[in-house]
């Protein structure tokens, strides 16, 4: 296996645990609350991962409806296609979002969660999908604040080293700040947000922090700005905290929701 497929492969196998944690569970009801997809709609799923939200949108459009998805990464679509195998109303292909291979005005809706933050032009996505959505289509975006973490550490300086590297790690770490005004100047309208907070007071490997503090350390190491010894002691004291009681995570996602004005 070459060392990229082998990169796409992990990824798409952390997602598949990762995604699978009650608080993304919850997230994503809520988003497919907000979606609120209909029978018989045609939506869009933009970076759709594993598939999990596609799989839950699938089921709600029925066989008179149909969910296609894209990723770049040719695992995932791999593993989406497993997950919808018994589907007859799912497609999914390896696509750039930025590059959206779909006529004009196929879709009711689209869906882009926890995607936007590794792309390189967000305005080049959101014109993509305004493309492809017919007239009044509707636009679900989810996005993280990672600027906005608060954290219970002992260590402040290297949380603020392990946090600016994964802030340098990708292009848009605080989008949900400016994302509203940009959909409004890419022809949206009856733009709505609501934050999505996950809390975590516990330290296990059940809660999405866990793995995302392991995540972002490893990020740190590998970019250079700590050393294993100050990623060992910043996890080990996050790991103390978890068992006497005194872990605290908090990070908030935003739900955005607009129309085709
Ligand atoms: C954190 S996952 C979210 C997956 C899915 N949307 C969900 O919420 O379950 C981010 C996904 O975005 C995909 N992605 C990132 N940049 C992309 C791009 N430019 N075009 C297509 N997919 C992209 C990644 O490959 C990954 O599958």
């Amino acid at each position: 296996m070459s060392k990229s497929l082998k990169k796409q492969s992990t990824e798409a196998e952390e997602l598949e645990k990762s995604y699978q944690l009650p608080e993304i569970v919850r997230q994503r009801q809520h988003t497919l609350n907000k979606l609120s997809a209909k029978r018989g709609e045609q939506i869009l799923d933009v970076g759709c991962g594993v598939g999990f939200l596609s799989y839950e949108i699938a089921l709600q459009t029925g066989d008179s409806g149909r969910v296609s998805g894209i990723d770049q990464n040719s695992e995932m679509i791999r593993h989406a296609n497993n997950r919808c195998e018994s589907l007859r109303n799912t497609e999914f292909s390896e696509a750039n979002a930025e590059d959206l291979p779909f006529p004009e005005e196929s879709f009711d809706a689209a869906c882009c969660t926890q995607v936007l933050l590794y792309v390189n032009d967000v305005a080049q996505v959101l014109t993509g999908i305004r493309r492809v959505l017919k007239p009044a289509g509707r636009i679900i975006i989810v996005e993280t604040d990672w600027r906005g973490v608060v954290l219970n550490s002992d260590y402040d300086s290297i949380t603020r080293k392990i946090f600016s590297a994964w802030d340098a790690a990708v292009p848009s770490p605080n989008l949900p700040v400016r994302l509203g005004p940009l959909l409004v100047d890419n022809g949206f309208c009856n733009v709505d947000v609501e934050p999505i907070p996950i809390l975590n007071t516990e330290y296990t490997p059940s809660q999405f922090s866990h793995g995302m503090m392991n995540w972002i350390t490893r990020n740190a190491l590998k970019k250079g700005v700590i050393t294993k010894e100050q990623s060992q002691k910043w996890l080990d004291d996050l790991d103390e905290k978890g068992k006497s009681g005194n872990y605290f995570f908090c990070v908030n996602r935003f739900l955005f929701s607009a129309q085709l004005a």
